[in-house]
This record gives structure tokens, C-alpha cells and sequence, in this order.
């Protein structure tokens, strides 16, 4: 019912040459996905990576966005930049961003509503700490992070964000959490969209997992009922190994 979204989110990586080779280099390769396949590339890769992309499945996101129209803000860019730049979707809130740049759970719901309000689909990112799974607080944790990061939002425009579930100490460390507590946790975030927005709503959000995903863990997690898609960061740097995740199904 829902269709499954394998996104690669490169951080700071690749120059915009080596976006354009990466971006050709997988074309051909990932050009049968039955998945929406999304590369979110560093800020100065965008253009390189959009005309590589043009007339392939590969759609391009931005890492981050601004909630302000315009003005003062040095060193942001507006969601309107954005979809200038033919970007059609950006991470938000990832816990990179909240962990060394100061990112909450206001600023990422502002960044959230503009990115919405401009026509960009949002990829939402919520995970826990290592010591909040220890204490046991995961699913308090996920409920807050997804409601506040949606407030303001009509229900009709929540069944379009996408959440990535990206749990802290999994990420970047080789530690992926078990099938099974991905899909928990995703059920616990679908759980808290349902009460605020309805079944319905919450039947349509697309939920992704992220944290040390690759071709070898990728059939597990996308068999799990709640897991719709990926949200990749390592392995989303070669086009061999992006291009077996996002065939996972082959
Ligand atoms: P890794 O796949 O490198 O663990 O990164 C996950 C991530 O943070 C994607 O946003």
C-alpha cells in the first residue's frame, strides 16, 4: 500500500564532480527500482547532481532548510531556493544536525512547516540516544520528537512527510537495531500520527529506518510490516552499494 523510499543521505561527502559520476554511475543501475530512490546531496552537489539526474528515477533532496522566506540568515538557504534548484526533498532534523548545531525540536518543526508550505517533501528524522533506549524512554522520545516536529501541519500534509527513524547509536557505528526494534519503534511513531491525525493519515506516512543499513541488513529490515524505506548514509556512497539496497527486492 505504501510504496517504499530508499533515500542516501551523503552528509559532507563528494565534490560536485564526483556528485555527477556517482549520480550517472547509478542510474543504469537502480534505473528498475520498484522504490521512489532519492539521493540528498550536499548543498553545492544540488545542481551538479539535478542535471545528472534529469529524466532518470533518481530524484534529488537537500540535508537541510531554513524556515525564513528570506533575510538575514547567513549561510541558510530558504525552501523556495530549493525548489528553484530542482530539489524535491530535504532531511530535517537529523541527529547530526541536533547533536553539533544546536537543532530542536522548535527548530526543526519550523523547518518542517516551511519546507512543507514551499512543496517540499520533508524527510523527518527522529532516533533516541543510546542511554534513552537504556532507560527505556524510546518510545516517549520518538512520540515527542514526531509530534512536535509535525505541529501545525493538516492531516493531509503529514501523509506526505516522510519519517526516517534513524536511532543515534546505530548510525555511522556498524550497530543497526534488530529487525524487530525497528519495527517496534516505527509502530510506535505510527502509533503517535494516528492519535493526533488519524488512522488513515498515519496508514499513508512513509517511515524509513536509518543507522549502518547496507546490502546485507537491507532484507530483514524492508520484510518488517511497519518499515517502508531506508534513509542511507554510508553505503549510499557507492553506487554498488546503493544500488543493491535500493534493489532489495531483486
Ligand atoms: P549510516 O548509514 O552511515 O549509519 O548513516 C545513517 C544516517 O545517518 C542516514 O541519515
Amino acid at each position: 500500500m505504501r510504496k517504499p523510499i530508499i533515500a542516501g543521505n551523503w552528509k559532507m561527502n563528494k565534490t560536485p564532480a564526483e556528485a555527477a559520476a556517482l549520480v550517472n554511475e547509478l542510474k543504469p543501475l537502480v534505473a528498475d527500482a520498484q522504490c521512489d530512490v532519492v539521493v540528498c546531496v550536499p548543498a553545492v552537489d544540488i545542481a551538479a547532481a539535478v542535471d545528472a539526474a534529469a529524466g532518470s528515477n533518481i530524484k534529488v533532496g537537500a540535508q537541510n532548510v531554513h524556515w525564513a522566506k528570506s533575510g538575514a540568515y547567513t549561510g541558510e538557504l530558504s525552501a523556495d531556493m530549493l525548489v528553484a534548484a530542482g530539489v524535491e526533498y530535504v532531511v530535517i532534523g537529523h541527529s547530526e544536525r541536533r547533536q553539533y548545531f544546536g537543532e530542536t525540536d522548535r527548530t526543526v518543526n519550523q523547518r518542517v512547516l516551511a519546507a512543507v508550505n514551499a512543496g517540499l517533501k520533508a524527510i523527518l528524522c527522529v532516533g533516541e540516544m543510546k542511554e534513552v533506549r537504556e532507560a527505556g524512554a524510546t518510545d516517549g522520545l520518538v512520540d515527542f520528537q514526531t509530534i512536535m516536529a509535525l505541529n501545525g501541519l493538516t492531516a493531509e500534509q503529514v501523509q506526505d512527510v516522510i519519517i526516517a527513524y534513524e536511532p543515534v547509536w546505530a548510525i555511522g557505528t556498524g550497530l543497526t537495531a534488530t529487525d524487530e526494534q525497528a519495527n517496534e519503534t516505527i509502530g510506535v511513531i505510527r502509533k503517535a500520527i494516528a492519535r493526533k491525525y488519524g488512522q488513515e493519515c498515519a496508514d499513508k506516512v512513509r517511515i524509513q529506518y536509518g543507522g549502518s543499513m547496507n546490502p546485507k541488513n537491507v532484507k530483514g529490515l524492508m520484510a518488517q510490516p511497519e518499515i517502508d524505506g531506508g534513509l542511507i548514509g554510508g553505503a549510499s556512497l557507492k553506487a554498488a552499494d546503493f544500488s543493491l539496497v535500493v534493489n532489495y527486492d531483486k
